[in-house]
């Protein structure tokens, strides 16, 4: 890949994996002298204790699986991530169900360390693996009139809780503009600390668009419409006064209850640390021109 990011982020920026996680079943398998193999190093006794991780964050955002910020934990592995298959459709030259090991024999993986800031105003450091969007979609041939790319979760209210509720407008879609999904930053993940990704995660396979807050990086892909018109987004569905399509991190721009200046980084204790947070969450050299002449306050 000739494209090279700015990777100003090494190791010792990464949250912690067993912090990252923090899933109850980690844990439990952690008790029981199980599943502590993949855990780096710097996951120290302490950082595994659940109480401080249970005050102090909240993680997983999976509304599918239920809104409570550990749910995801509790009942996403009831999804059945085996088969899977990703519908790739309209403006493109090959349109079809394409096999989620069919996509991953085509696509070369490798590790993003990348920032990910949630719109909730905390931030995480995630090695992930996966591969660029834009590979994807030229293995589909996208055609000239394409505009945006419409992406859709899979919807199974039999495996997934949290759907009985209508919290969102299911199934949960998002979308980008050609641009945005061609850039090289942004990736499908496939895997966090090379491994499988978990399924709360967003197992087979989500987006990650670093430079945009985290509900942009939809999960558990089953869907990609490439589409001349803006695509409808949930949480812009939601309540479009406070979630636009764009959505780019950016410290300037007030969420209208909450600052977006700074975010609390996960893994830092009871007390967790803040940082600044920075302009297209620290990629405005990679993407900044993407927006170019755009009012950043009205296309927020
Ligand atoms: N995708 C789906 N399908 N459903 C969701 O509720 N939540 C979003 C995003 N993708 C969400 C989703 C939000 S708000 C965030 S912050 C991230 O997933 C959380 O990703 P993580 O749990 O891997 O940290």
């Amino acid at each position: 890949m000739a494209y090279r990011w700015k990777n100003d982020l090494t190791d010792r920026d990464v949250t912690d994996e067993a912090v990252y996680l923090n899933r109850r079943q980690l844990l439990a398998g952690a008790a029981a002298g199980v599943g502590l193999a993949g855990i780096g190093s710097r996951a120290t006794a302490a950082e595994l204790e659940p109480t401080s991780w249970e005050d102090v964050t909240s993680y997983n955002n999976y509304y599918e699986f239920g809104t409570g910020k550990d749910d995801p934990a509790k009942y996403a592995h009831r999804l059945t991530v085996e088969p899977w298959s990703v519908q790739i459709d309209g403006l493109v030259d090959s349109p079809g169900s394409y096999a989620f090991e069919d996509i991953m024999a085509k696509m070369t993986v490798e590790e993003r360390i990348y920032r990910f800031r949630c719109v909730e105003a905390w931030s995480m450091v995630v090695p992930w693996n996966g591969f660029e969007l834009a590979d994807l979609l030229e293995m589909a041939g996208v055609q000239s009139g394409a505009k945006y790319v419409a992406f859709e979760t899979a919807l199974r209210p039999d495996e997934m809780p949290g759907v009985a509720r209508p919290v969102l407008d299911w199934p949960y879609v998002e979308g980008l503009r050609l641009d945005e999904a061609m850039h090289p930053l942004t990736i499908m993940a496939t895997g966090i600390y090379g491994r499988d990704i978990p399924n709360q995660n967003g197992a087979p396979l989500r987006l990650v668009v670093p430079w945009k807050y985290g509900f942009k990086s939809i999960k558990s892909i089953v869907r990609i419409t490439l589409t001349e018109d803006e695509p409808p987004t949930s949480w812009n569905k939601a309540n479009p006064r406070e979630y636009g399509f764009y959505s780019n991190v950016n410290p300037e721009v007030d969420h209208p209850r909450w600052s977006q200046a700074s975010e609390r980084v996960i893994g830092t204790g009871l007390f967790a640390r803040r940082q600044d947070t920075l302009m297209f969450n620290g990629y405005a050299d990679e993407v900044g021109a993407l927006y170019a002449g755009m009012d950043l306050t009205k296309n927020f």
